[in-house]
C-alpha cells in the first residue's frame, strides 16, 4: 500500500467521497462519520433502509467519547482486550451524534479495525469512519477488493487495496446498552471469550434487540439458494441426486462424490470463516441452481460460521 493512496483516501474522505477500505473483518464502505451528507451516500450505495444504523470506526479508545456518553468500564475492558479487532461495542450515543448514523436509535457502534490499511486512513483522517460491509443490502460482503468493485462498482470513489481479509466475516457485536451486555451478531471473538473478560455472562439472545440488519433471517446470501444440510445426513441425501451439474456442495467431511463439484473447507473455523465468503461469491457467479451446505459443529467456536450459514440459507 502507497502512502499515496492513503493520502487520497482521507482527502477523499474530508471532501465527502465514498472510499472503500480493508479491514480485518471484511472491507468497509467508507465515509466521514461526522458528515450526514456523506453518510447518505453510503445508503444510496448500498440500496440500504434509512433505518440501519452504521458502525463509526476509530483510531483510538480515546476517540470513544466523541461518539458515546457513559461509557461503562466493561466497554473500556472489552476495548483492552480485543482493539484493534473484530469486536463492536454498541454503546449509549453522545447527544450531537446525527440520527442518521445510528437509524433514529439511542446507540452508537464503535470498533478500531485490525488492518495496517485501515488504521492508516483512520490516524491520518483524525475522526471517525462510519462504515458498513461494502455490498449490496443483503449480500455476501467482500473479503477482497475486487469483489467490492464487483458489489459496488462505480458507485464508490476509491477502493484501497488491501488483501484478503485475515478473519473474513463481520465482527462481534456486543451491545453495552442495556441492563446486561448481549451479543447482537456472533464473529470470530467468541461470547465465552468476551464472557471471560468481563467475569459475568452475557445475555446471548436478547428480547427487543435494537435492529441489526444482520439480525434479519435473509441476509448475508449468494443469489444462488443455498441449502444447509445435516452433517449426518448428507451422504443419503446426496445418493439421491441427479443433474450433479447443476449444484455445488460446500462440505467440512470427506465422501466420495462422483463426479460432484465439493469444495472440502478447512476444519478450523478461523479458517472456514476466513474462505467462506470467497468461495461463496466465486460458486455465486457459476450460474448453479443451488448451493449445498454441509452443517458445521456445534461449538461456541464455530457459531459465527454457523449463524453466516444459517441466514445464507434463509
Ligand atoms: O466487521 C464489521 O463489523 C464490518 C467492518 C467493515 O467493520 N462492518 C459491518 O457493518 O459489518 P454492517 O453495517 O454491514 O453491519 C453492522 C451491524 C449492522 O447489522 C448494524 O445494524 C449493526 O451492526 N449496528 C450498527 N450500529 C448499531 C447500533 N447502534 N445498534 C444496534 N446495531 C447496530
Ligand atoms: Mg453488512
Amino acid at each position: 500500500m502507497q502512502k499515496n493512496d492513503i493520502t487520497k483516501a482521507v482527502l477523499l474522505l474530508r471532501a465527502g467521497g465514498l472510499v472503500a477500505l480493508p479491514t480485518e473483518t471484511v472491507y468497509g464502505l467508507g465515509a466521514d462519520a461526522s458528515n450526514p451528507e456523506a453518510v447518505r451516500k453510503i445508503f444510496l450505495a448500498k440500496q440500504r433502509p434509512s433505518d440501519h444504523p452504521i458502525i463509526v470506526h476509530i483510531a483510538h479508545v480515546s476517540q470513544m467519547t466523541d461518539w458515546a456518553r457513559d461509557i461503562p468500564e466493561q466497554a473500556l475492558l472489552l476495548a483492552r482486550a480485543f482493539w484493534p479487532g473484530p469486536l463492536t461495542l454498541i454503546l449509549k450515543k453522545a447527544p450531537e451524534v446525527s440520527s442518521i448514523l445510528t437509524g433514529n436509535q439511542e446507540t452508537i457502534g464503535l470498533r478500531i479495525p485490525n488492518h495496517p490499511v485501515a488504521l492508516a486512513v483512520l490516524k491520518e483522517f483524525g475522526g471517525g469512519i462510519a462504515a458498513p460491509s461494502a455490498n449490496r443490502f443483503g449480500r455476501i460482503s467482500p473479503t477482497t477488493a475486487a469483489a467490492v468493485r464487483e458489489e459496488l462498482g462505480g458507485a464508490v470513489d476509491l477502493v484501497l487495496e488491501g488483501g484478503q481479509c485475515e478473519v473474513g466475516v463481520e465482527s462481534t457485536i456486543v451491545d453495552l446498552s442495556g441492563e446486561c451486555p448481549a451479543v447482537l451478531r456472533p464473529g470470530m471473538i467468541t461470547a465465552d471469550q468476551i464472557e471471560a473478560v468481563l467475569e459475568q455472562p452475557l445475555l446471548r439472545k436478547k428480547k427487543n434487540a435494537p435492529r441489526v440488519p444482520g439480525a434479519l433471517e435473509s441476509h448475508y446470501a449468494p443469489v444462488t439458494p443455498v441449502h444447509l444440510i445435516p452433517a449426518v445426513q448428507l451422504k443419503v441425501f446426496l445418493q439421491s441426486r441427479t443433474e450433479v451439474e447443476t449444484f455445488a456442495i460446500i462440505a467440512l467431511s470427506e465422501f466420495n462424490a462422483e463426479g460432484m463439484n465439493v469444495i472440502k473447507m478447512p476444519r478450523n473455523p478461523q479458517w472456514y470463516a476466513h474462505d467462506l465468503y470467497y468461495v461463496m461469491r466465486e460458486l455465486d457467479k457459476k450460474g448453479l441452481k443451488e448451493i449445498i451446505v454441509e452443517s458445521v459443529p456445534d461449538g461456541v467456536e464455530w457459531d459465527a460460521v454457523r449463524d453466516r450459514l444459517l441466514r445464507a440459507a434463509t
